[in-house]
């Protein structure tokens, strides 16, 4: 059994030590070599895709990196997965694209509208993903099943 003092030795003790580790890990987490955002990539074209995403809400049907509504496909790696021609079709259709059923809105961006969002995510499918990219997620965001290894 403790006494009193000894308790408090070892409350101050693995206060310290777990302070120190949290640090550490801090340290470690914001090193350059952990950075897997890719920001150096970030052209005013990247920029200007972003902002169309956002005002259009388009994570209101799609999700990228997993984040948004499960209604449309995941779009993190859509660039890889349909090649730029295919996703340029689809935002400057007059028409709302909808080939397997579901209806993607009909933006009828302008090319440079169209190739803004293609350069912002050409940018989000070059991060580091940790092996999320992997995942086929044409089918449901939520296909862990699907894993292509
Ligand atoms: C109302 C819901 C909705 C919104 C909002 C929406 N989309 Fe879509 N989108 C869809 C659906 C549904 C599909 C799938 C159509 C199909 O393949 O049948 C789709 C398909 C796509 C595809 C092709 C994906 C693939 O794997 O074939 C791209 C690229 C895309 N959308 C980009 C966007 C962008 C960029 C925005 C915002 C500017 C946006 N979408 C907003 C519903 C939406």
């Amino acid at each position: 059994m403790l006494s009193k003092k000894q308790a408090k030795a070892f409350f101050l003790a693995g206060s310290l030590v777990t302070f120190f580790i949290f640090i550490g890990l801090t340290v470690f987490s914001l090193s350059k070599s952990q950075d897997q955002s890719n920001s150096e990539n970030i052209t005013a074209e990247v920029a200007r895709g972003k902002h169309i995403w956002e005002k259009n809400n388009c994570m209101g049907c799609h999700t990228i990196m997993g984040e948004g509504a499960y209604y449309a496909p995941e779009l993190t790696n859509v660039i890889e997965r349909r090649g730029e021609v295919y996703v340029k079709t689809v935002l400057m259709s007059k028409t709302p694209w909808a080939p397997r059923g579901r209806k993607m809105v009909a933006y009828a961006m302008s090319e440079q509208d169209a190739n803004d969002v293609i350069a912002f995510f050409k940018w989000i499918g070059d991060i580091n993903l940790n092996g999320f990219e992997k995942v086929d997620r044409t089918v449901s965001p939520l296909a862990k099943d699907k894993m292509k290894n």
